[in-house]
């Protein structure tokens, strides 16, 4: 299988390359702006990586002739940090539709299978959350369904949703150069994928406000407080990379139920609130560490405006319905959360808490 990837050095592209790269009987080209996360793969016979912006004209024209060379294009590339959603709103929005507009025409004009990672953000806040009685009982209220759920976002003076907008804005370009040229897709909406070389721990090889996993793993290594913003009461499901990427393989290797369709990929069972995971991280700390005092890490809140300016609005809770990765994929996640934190956790701990972290980091994760 000949595969384009864009983005291929992030998070989610490193895990990927691994697992493809592992299992042979592929050849890759990957772009991506860095490869600091998959220097592994450089020197791999069957990866060869384009070290470059996906965005311009002479990117696109290498890409192009990759494109009419394989059999599938998968998209990573994205700005995908909350901090960044309402502090570069332009980039945000430019990244996650401007950018991939091109690629996606490209796409069309070849008729070739596009795999595009969009984010469970399209579903913005569920209807529960707009009700007085915030009636989280009934799932018909909260449950993220691929094609049923409406998709509910703030106003626009709320910039946070610049991001999710854009990946909608995405998913419906792609949609319509289906339904146009029948151009064949997959979108993937991830719902918090965690594990190891997610993002970067700020002083030490990053700079600014990271996803919440590594904003609490900074805080953890540097000794400082954790913020739970606006008390911490919003909802995640986290799913392990490790399963998230069976699902990505398994849609690959079955393109006749995967492809036309769009799949939620979580973990309904790994629900908690961020202030749950707060104190689940601290008393993981103290077992990988063997320090008990990490079970009493502070843990202080702090107001959304303060950790991430003015409009930022947040996603109140993300249970995805799974029956369509389920039954068409026969994929279900299987790693529980508490063994997700310990591995990713050892992860940073093994690599970070030994680097003496940069005097001019120590203020952030307390907000941008
Ligand atoms: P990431 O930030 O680790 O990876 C994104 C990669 O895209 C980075 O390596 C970045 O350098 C690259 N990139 C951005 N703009 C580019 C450009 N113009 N040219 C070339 N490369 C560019 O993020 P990730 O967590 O690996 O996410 C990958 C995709 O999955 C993104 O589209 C994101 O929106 C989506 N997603 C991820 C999660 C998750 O839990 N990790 C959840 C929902 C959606
Ligand atoms: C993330 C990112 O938008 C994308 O990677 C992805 O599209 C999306 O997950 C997804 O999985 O679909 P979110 O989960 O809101 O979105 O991002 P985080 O930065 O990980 O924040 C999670 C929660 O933790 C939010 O409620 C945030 O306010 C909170 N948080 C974050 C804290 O309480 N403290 C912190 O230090 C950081």
């Amino acid at each position: 299988m000949r595969i384009v990837m864009l983005g291929c050095g992030g998070f989610i592209g490193s895990h990927l390359l691994n697992r493809l790269l592992a299992e042979g009987n592929c050849e890759i080209h990957g772009w991506d702006l860095t490869d600091d996360k998959i220097k592994k793969h450089l020197t791999h016979p069957s990866f060869c990586m384009h070290r470059s912006t996906i965005s311009s004209s002479a990117a696109l024209q290498e890409i192009e002739q990759e494109i009419e060379r394989s059999d599938v294009v998968i998209n990573l590339a994205a700005i995908c940090n909350p901090a960044e959603y309402n502090t570069r709103p332009l980039e945000v929005i430019h990244s996650n539709l401007f950018d991939i507009y091109p690629l996606i025409e490209l796409c069309a004009k070849h008729r070739r299978w596009l795999i595009s990672f969009s984010t469970s953000e399209v579903y913005g806040r569920t209807v529960a959350s707009y009700l007085p009685d915030k009636d989280y009982d009934d799932p018909n209220l909260y449950e993220l369904r691929e094609t049923e759920t409406p998709l509910i976002m703030g106003p626009i003076s709320n910039q946070r949703w610049t991001y999710a907008c854009a990946k909608q804005m995405t998913e419906r370009l792609i949609y319509a150069h289906h339904m146009d040229s029948k151009m064949p897709f997959t979108i993937i909406r991830p719902l918090n994928f965690f594990g190891p070389k997610m993002d970067y721990i700020p002083g030490r090889d990053g700079e600014g406000v990271p996803r919440v996993l590594a904003c609490f793993m900074t805080a953890l290594l540097d000794g400082k407080p954790m913020y739970l913003v606006d008390g911490g009461t919003a909802r995640r499901t986290i799913v392990s990379i490790h399963d998230a990427i069976d699902a990505i393989l398994l849609i690959l290797k079955q393109p006749n139920q995967s492809q036309n369709r769009i799949f939620n990929i979580g973990n309904r069972m790994n629900e908690v609130t961020i202030a749950e995971l707060a104190d689940l991280m601290r008393q993981t700390y103290a077992q990988i560490t063997g320090k008990m005092q990490y079970k009493e890490h502070p843990i202080l809140t702090i107001n959304s405006s303060e950790f991430y300016g003015k409009g930022y609005e947040d996603c109140d809770r993300r249970m995805p319905d799974l029956s369509k990765a389920q039954e068409l994929l026969g994929w279900t996640p299987k790693i529980p959360l508490a063994d997700v934190l310990l591995e990713t956790m050892t992860f940073y701990h093994q690599n970070y808490a030994q680097t003496p972290v940069a005097e001019s980091a120590l203020k952030t994760c307390e907000g941008v």
